[in-house]
């Protein structure tokens, strides 16, 4: 069934207080809950449903009398008293066979919980909706010698513990694990001068990933204080890394649960990538206390008031860590990559959404990154001081509430005076909008007009025009700001702009900082991109500058035959030998626009893409730098190689990517001896990898990928790495067959969601590969949904999302991807986030 925004009514009954005690066993835990119910004074209507599912009820009392509720595979109902009354129950269930990972399940031998957003009904019956909020009182009875929920210590013995949370909140952030864990104790002392106990927990043998992950979250916990006024309100706060989790990790409340990716990590076994991901997720996570605990959501509509937020606050964190420009520059790529990816395809849905069959499907690109985006362009419309003002009016307004987007607005409306209903429709309207600019000089004055088209998305075909803020900054032709950055708000769908008593034509940088996350077309010189790469005062633009450069350098060589642009690659070569420029920023520019962005731009045009052709096509660019770099590759490498022990910071790591990008040049030119030496002398594995890497994409390396496993075999993370990246280098008429010989390893297991994303993951990755015209990309990754949808729903519903560009294909792929598609939708039994994902791409 559908679910709609619209259809919203507040809750019947509220809920006082809740005790559980769990008494665990693998396939027979038992949940006994009592809860206090009070009736909802806003609401007349008195009925009474208890979310429930998979659970065999074993008895039921109300008020201390047994009663016999009438029970659905969806929940129960029972005839209540009109006041408030007790609720107690006692139902059965088996995490030792839970695959999904969604309730309570077992992983590894320790039990873990995974709530959010609808789990909770598969541990106990509860009104389980985030707007039923209350304290939670735990108890757990087993042997296990370390067992955890949510809140502050209570009594704790032989074989039980309890915990007690004093802060009232929904079921979905209730969390509970019990194992044989090993911690890394630390301690915080907030502002207010509350001492707060700090633990990592993890399974033996992985003491030595968690120091990072300590110093992050004190990190995080000093800057929430510094920036946002917020400090930790409970006792203690423990962070438990599990092996098989469907996500990155979660906000329970004092109890966050991590993917063991997104918190273990050493320099051995860790990339720089992964070390500057665990401090992003770490942070996430740690301020989701205020935004998303404290203050959280009414319905699940409201997801990106919780994630919109988070995301963008855990992105401003990661800019002060590090670098701002760089941060800006990879979440733009992301966004793109992602983002305008879903934006642009029949999987296209607002921010906030208004309806789903399943809210699983809706933990979205749309919903956490175009969500922050919103946020961010709200903040640059009203200024960093009505910013501030109107989050510390969020916090003391809502705090101890359920609210929504209106609530959220509200406040900015009230502390800015400014009215946002326009603004609004970033929320409401699906589909990246398109800005198309032109630009006119007259006399002393310049001109630039905007117009913005907002595209038709599924459900959606009548837009209205959206408040797009629009940063600009006018070079003259010494490369001096003659304008500086000036926000142009445009809210029509076409406006022009003026500035006024310019001595001659400037150069425009325009969507500075990616001020809107919109797509900009404009004619422009290739003379002025290659200013703009040499002197734009913005560095995203300047990034930008070269990418525009690049992509269309691609495009005329994939579309029409034409040779590698020699302005372009000049150009690069100016900025890479750059010292004075960051090496994380000279890296970035390296990259090349992906395929997919590629394949994109080709179906934008009403060409349909060639996905071997566009493969060609960069490889033929990289060659090309190579050889235009070719002299300078080995004096910039020495230069920049660190020799110095490792640390994970913005510096080291920055001449880290800058030596690897440099290092898949010199392995193109030197038969791979650089290359090898890297790996065997890496003391890290930011530098293995990069080696490895730049190797295999050459088809070098057989010997070092055996050496590599034989290495670190027992290190489960790192050999996720290496069924990677053999799928993501794979030559594309090999990808499915090297992707589907490593499903055939002892240590290849779908029930691990990391392993089974390292290998179809990195197929879909692989464009070429997985979009190879004999079709077998296509078929590998059905026959394995297949097989993964009745273990795991929702990992398998999100690995669906390889085929949603299918329609910019030509007929015969499109034809044989609805025909795997069409394989998966008749399966008997297919879970409804399969259904309903599948239902979507193919769009019905
Ligand atoms: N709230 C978590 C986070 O963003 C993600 C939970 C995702 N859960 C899910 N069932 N999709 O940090
Ligand atoms: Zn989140």
């Amino acid at each position: 069934p559908t679910i709609y925004l619209k259809d919203y009514t507040p809750p019947s009954w509220l809920v006082e207080d809740v005790h559980l005690t769990f008494r665990l066993s693998p396939k027979a835990t038992r949940v006994v809950s009592r809860v206090r119910f009070v009736p909802n004074a806003a609401v007349s209507d008195r009925s009474f449903f208890l979310e429930g599912e998979e659970l065999s009820l074993i008895w039921a009392r109300i008020d201390g009398q047994d009663v016999t509720p009438q029970v659905t595979g969806q929940g129960l109902t029972c005839d209540v008293p009109e006041g408030p009354f007790t609720w107690e129950a006692e139902v059965e269930i088996s995490p030792a066979t839970n695959t999904a990972l969604e309730g309570l399940y077992m992983s590894n031998g320790m039990y873990s919980t995974q709530c959010e957003a609808q789990g909770f009904r598969k541990i106990t019956y509860y009104p389980d909706r985030p707007d039923v909020m209350a304290p939670f009182t735990v108890r757990i009875e087993s042997d296990l010698p370390v067992l955890l929920s949510n809140g502050n210590k209570g009594e704790a013995g032989d074989g039980f513990a309890e915990w007690h949370d004093p802060w009232p909140k929904p079921a979905y952030l209730f969390a509970l694990v019990a194992g044989e864990l090993v911690n890394l104790p630390g301690d915080f002392t907030t502002r207010s001068g509350n001492k707060v106990e700090l633990n990592i927990w993890v399974r033996p043998g992985d003491e030595d990933k968690c120091d990072f992950a300590l110093e992050a979250l004190k990190k995080s916990m000093t800057w929430d204080e510094e920036v946002y006024g917020r400090e930790y309100d409970l006792d203690i706060f423990n962070i438990v890394a599990v092996d098989d989790f469907n996500m990155g990790a979660m906000e329970n409340k004092g109890l966050n649960i991590f993917n063991s990716s997104a918190v273990l990590a050493n320099a051995r076994t860790a990339t720089d990538a992964n070390f500057e991901r665990i401090e992003a997720i770490i942070a996430h996570e740690y301020f989701h206390n205020w935004t998303g605990n404290r203050i959280t959501c009414r319905d699940w509509f409201q997801l990106c008031l919780k994630e919109g937020l988070t995301v963008f606050r855990d992105a401003q964190f990661t800019a002060d860590m590090r670098s701002e420009p760089v941060k800006r520059i990879s979440d733009v790529l992301d966004l793109r990559g992602r983002q305008f990816r879903e934006d642009g395809g029949p999987l296209a849905h607002p921010v906030r959404p208004e309806s789903f069959q399943e809210i699983n499907n809706f933990y979205t690109a749309t919903v956490y990154e175009k969500g922050a985006e919103v946020i961010g362009m709200l903040k640059r419309l009203v200024g960093d001081d009505a910013y501030a003002r109107a989050l510390d009016l969020y916090f003391d307004r809502h705090d101890g509430q359920a609210c929504t987007i209106e609530d959220w607005l509200k406040v900015f409306q009230d502390a800015t005076g400014r009215d946002l209903s326009q603004f609004k429709r970033w929320y409401s309207q699906a589909g990246t909008p398109k800005v198309v600019m032109t630009e006119d000089w007259k006399g002393d004055q310049f001109s630039v007009t905007l117009k913005q088209v907002l595209p038709a998305t599924p459900g959606q075909s009548d837009k209205k025009p959206q408040v797009i803020p629009f940063a600009i900054g006018l070079l003259d032709r010494t490369g001096q700001e003659v304008v500086p950055t000036t926000l142009l708000e445009l809210v029509e769908e076409e406006q022009t702009f003026t500035f006024n008593g310019l001595q001659a034509r400037p150069v425009a940088s325009p969507l500075r900082g990616f001020s809107a996350p919109v797509i900009l077309e404009r004619e422009t010189s290739k003379a002025d991109q290659v200013f703009l790469l040499a002197h734009d005062t913005d560095p995203f633009n300047r990034w930008e500058a070269g990418r525009q450069l690049a992509k269309s350098a691609l495009m005329e060589m994939i579309g029409n035959g034409a040779a590698p642009d020699a302005d372009y690659l000049d150009a690069l070569r100016q900025l890479v030998t750059d010292d004075t420029l960051d090496p994380a920023f000279r890296a970035l520019c390296m990259g090349l626009p992906s395929e997919d962005d590629l394949a994109q731009s080709f179906a934008d045009m009403g060409r349909t893409p060639d996905p071997q052709a566009i493969w060609d096509g960069r490889e033929v660019m990289r060659a090309a730098m190579a050889d235009v770099l070719s002299a300078d590759l080995m004096p910039l490498y020495d230069r920049h190689l660190v020799r110095a022990p490792y640390r994970p910071d913005a510096e080291q790591s920055g001449k880290r990517s800058l030596t690897n990008a440099l290092l898949s040049l010199i392995t193109r030119r030197d038969g791979g001896a650089v290359a090898q030496g890297q790996f065997a002398d890496a003391g890290n594995m930011t530098q293995q990898m990069g080696a490895l890497s730049a190797l295999l994409a050459n088809d070098l390396g057989s010997l070092e990928l055996a050496s590599f496993a034989e290495q670190w075999a027992h290190e489960r993370l790192v050999m996720d790495k290496w069924f990677m990246i053999q799928v993501a280098h794979a030559r594309p008429d090999l990808a499915a067959q090297v992707a589907d010989a490593l499903t055939q390893r002892p240590d290849f297991a779908m029930t691990n969601p990391n392993r089974f994303r390292a290998v179809f993951g990195a197929l879909a990755m692989n464009q070429a590969g997985f979009h190879h015209d004999s079709g077998a990309g296509y078929r590998l990754m059905a026959d394995w949904l297949v097989k993964l949808d009745p273990v795991n729903p929702q990992t398998t519903a999100r690995m669906c999302s390889a085929f949603q560009t299918w329609r910019r294909y030509d007929a015969d792929r499109q034809g044989m991807i609805r025909d795997e598609l069409l394989r998966i939708s008749a399966l008997k039994g297919l879970s409804r986030d399969t259904g309903e994902m599948v239902g979507r791409i193919l769009g019905d």
